[in-house]
Order: C-alpha cells, then sequence, then structure tokens
C-alpha cells in the first residue's frame, strides 16, 4: 500500500478549495481573494456571510436583501426550546448547542436536498437560528426566561443582545462583529474538517455542522477560548500571571490560547486584531487591568516557549467584557463559523469523494480463536 504516515495529518492537503488558505509565509489568511484581517476592519459580518456563501462581497441592495432573508428565519420551534430547557442544567453548553440544531434539522423540508440552492437556504436558516440557540441554551441552563431576537437590531447586535438582555453600545457592536468576522473561517481545522468528512458520505448540512460542534468543544480547539477566561480570572492580577503560567509549564501542561498547528511559530492575525480591539475596549470600560495581564502572558510565553497567542487568547477578554458568560465563548465561536462550515459543506457537496483514508496496521496478525489463551 503506498502513502506515507502524518501523525495528526500535519501537512496533509485534504481537499482542493476556493474557500479559503492560510498564507503563513505572508502572515495572511486569505478568504476567496481578500485578507481576512482587511474584511474585519472595513466590513460587516453579513458582508462576510455574503461572500462565503455568494462568493462575492455583496452589494448594499444584496446585503439587505440578505439581512432581510436571515430576519426572515429568525425564531425557534416552541418544541425546540422545550427540548433545550429539559435538559440537565450541568448539560455543557456546547451539547446542548449541538442537541438544538439536531433538534431543529426536522423542521428543515430542504434537510435531504443536496443541491446547491438547498444548502444554501438552510445555511440562511442556520445563521438565523444558531445564535438563538447559542442564547436559549445559556438562559435555559440559568432556567431564566429566554430573550426573543429583535428585527430592529442589526444581525450582530440582535446575537449579543440575545445573550445578554442589554442592547449593545456601538462599539461593542462593532467589536462582536468584528469577533464574528475573525472567527468565520479558517481554512481546514478539525471542526471544519469533521463537516466535510461528514458531508462526504453525503450526509446532511445539519449532521455536518453538529459534527463540527462536537469537534469544536475540545480544549484544543474551540474550548480553549474558555480555557484561557477561566486562567485569567484565576491568576486575577498582574503579578499573578507569570507564576501562574511558569507553575503550569513546569507542570508540563499546556498554557491555552498559545501555540497552532499551522502558525505554531508565527503570530497569528486574527489574534493580533482581537488585541488591538480589546486594548479598545478595555479602555472604553476602564478594565487596561485585565488588557495588561493579557499582555504580561503574552511575552511570558513567547520568552518561554517561543510560542504566540492564537485567536482564542485574545477573543476570550474581549467577550469577557462584552458580557457573554465564558460557558458561551466556544458556543459563540461555533456561531460564527456556522457560515464556514456552510460554505464548505456547500463545496464538498457540488464537488465529492468519499474520504475514506487507510491505516499503518501495527496490531497482531494471523491468531485463530482456538490458539486464544483462556
Ligand atoms: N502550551 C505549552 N506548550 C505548547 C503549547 C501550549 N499552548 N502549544 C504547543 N506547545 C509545545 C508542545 O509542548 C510541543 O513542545 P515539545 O516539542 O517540546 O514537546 C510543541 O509546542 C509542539 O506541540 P504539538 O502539540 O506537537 O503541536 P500541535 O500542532 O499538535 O498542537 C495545538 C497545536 C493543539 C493548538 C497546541 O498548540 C495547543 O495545545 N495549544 C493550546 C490549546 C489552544 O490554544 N487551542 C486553540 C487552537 S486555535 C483555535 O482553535 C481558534
Amino acid at each position: 500500500m503506498s502513502g506515507s504516515f502524518q501523525p495528526g495529518l500535519e501537512n496533509v492537503i485534504a481537499s482542493e478549495t476556493e474557500i479559503s488558505y492560510l498564507d503563513v509565509e505572508k502572515e495572511q489568511i486569505v478568504l476567496r481573494g481578500y485578507d481576512l484581517i482587511e474584511l474585519a476592519k472595513t466590513v460587516t459580518y453579513l458582508d462576510v456571510v455574503s461572500l462565503m456563501l455568494d462568493g462575492s462581497l455583496p452589494t448594499p441592495e444584496w446585503r439587505n436583501a440578505l439581512e432581510l432573508s436571515l430576519k426572515t428565519e429568525y425564531g425557534l420551534p416552541e418544541d425546540a426550546l422545550s427540548i433545550l430547557r429539559l435538559l440537565p442544567q450541568q448539560t455543557h453548553l456546547m451539547d446542548a448547542l449541538r442537541t438544538g440544531i439536531s433538534a431543529i434539522a426536522g423542521y428543515d423540508q430542504d434537510i435531504e436536498d443536496r443541491s446547491r440552492e438547498a444548502n444554501y437556504r438552510k445555511s440562511i436558516r442556520l445563521l438565523a437560528k444558531v445564535p438563538q440557540i447559542v442564547a436559549a441554551s445559556y438562559h435555559a441552563s440559568m432556567r431564566q426566561p429566554l430573550v426573543e431576537p429583535r428585527q430592529d437590531l442589526s444581525y450582530s447586535a440582535n446575537f449579543l443582545y440575545m445573550i445578554t438582555g442589554k442592547v449593545p453600545s456601538e462599539m461593542e457592536e462593532r467589536t462582536f462583529d468584528q469577533s464574528l468576522i475573525v472567527y468565520s473561517e479558517h481554512e481546514m481545522p478539525n471542526s471544519t474538517f469533521a463537516a466535510r468528512v461528514i458531508a462526504s458520505t453525503q450526509a446532511d448540512l445539519y449532521g455536518a455542522l453538529t459534527g463540527a460542534v462536537a469537534s469544536l468543544k475540545g480544549t484544543l480547539h474551540g474550548g480553549a477560548n474558555e480555557a484561557v477566561m477561566k486562567m485569567l480570572l484565576e491568576a486575577g492580577d498582574e503579578d499573578r500571571m507569570e507564576p501562574l503560567i511558569l507553575g503550569k509549564l513546569s507542570r508540563k501542561e499546556r498554557i491555552m490560547g498559545f501555540g497552532h498547528r499551522v502558525y505554531m511559530k508565527k503570530p497569528d492575525p486574527r489574534a493580533m486584531l482581537m488585541k488591538e480591539a480589546l486594548a479598545l475596549l478595555a479602555a472604553a470600560k476602564n478594565e487596561e487591568k485585565l488588557y495588561r495581564m493579557c499582555v504580561i502572558g503574552e511575552e511570558v510565553m513567547n520568552r518561554e516557549k517561543g510560542l504566540y497567542p492564537n485567536l482564542d487568547y485574545y477573543a476570550a477578554p474581549v467577550y469577557y467584557l462584552l458580557g457573554i458568560p465564558i460557558d458561551l465563548f466556544t458556543p459563540v465561536f461555533l456561531a460564527a463559523r456556522t457560515v464556514g462550515v456552510c460554505a464548505h459543506v456547500m463545496e464538498q457537496h457540488a464537488n465529492n469523494r468519499l474520504f475514506r483514508p487507510r491505516v499503518l496496521y501495527k496490531g497482531p496478525r494471523d491468531l485463530h480463536p482456538n490458539s486464544a489463551s483462556v
């Protein structure tokens, strides 16, 4: 059998794609030809949604039409909300999100249609409903009344509003929108790969997305943003940051929010953008201490391990200052990434070949039942 074994599929090309590419040499994340960071600085999340799903940035008219179709799809079936309310209170909110997405699948009349048009319609429905599942799963777990979506707010403002119950300021809305952009798509992370593997069997978009949720929950992936915030709170002060990190490193623990399979020894451009956003937000909210703690952590990790922060490191304190509960950091990441996953599933369905790799077998051979010891 030909083919070499790469643990963790490191550097293996798994797909051809026209969606995105990490150009590590140029320190650029390419999204359908555009620089993700430039997009985050100049357009809105809905523009990026259009870029991902339609293939180009929208005209103002098209953008309005997209916003309208999303708003038309706002709202969750009452039975799906009841399922969220019935979950045990300690349910991890990524598990609740996975359940919520499964619960609404049966309401989608396009579920078994893999055509581009049907996948597009399903993507719009998911983009409209996933933020509400995220917010509702939190309020349900807290046994609080749910916050209904508001048509008069922008997509991002409404998402934040459904979580916090407060209409965000212009600065909060813009910062949150920017975070959704930088989380929207990132080439072939574990969760997107999981979704493409699932979609390659001709499974449906909802199934592929729930697989991505399960993957993203892990702390080596999206779950890191929650772990970062817990570490910052554990440190609590600037002078506690360095000893905390050094202690963890001496115990051979991973420091969440640092390192990346693709960037590893280069900065993650998304983290640098969120660092800028954190500086502004922290100044506006008189929380500069949190920013300074993060900078100390970054310096210590760079000095000790030569590692740079990834997006989760700076997105976590940004979400904290936006009033998002820590348990929702990873679900919010998934909501932002839903558009990327949808684009990848559409691409997989449009040009499919079943994923079916082989193994390097290391087990025994030539055993026989009657020779087994008892
Ligand atoms: N803390 C301490 N050491 C680290 C870290 C870290 N966060 N990340 C990598 N290293 C070290 C490893 O110990 C290893 O050192 P060694 O060669 O001396 O043993 C070396 O760097 C290479 O690490 P690998 O685990 O082989 O690299 P891999 O590509 O498999 O890991 C990963 C990438 C999983 C992201 C890793 O950097 C990590 O665990 N980071 C923390 C979790 C995290 O932040 N995840 C979010 C990823 S980004 C995202 O999902 C948005």
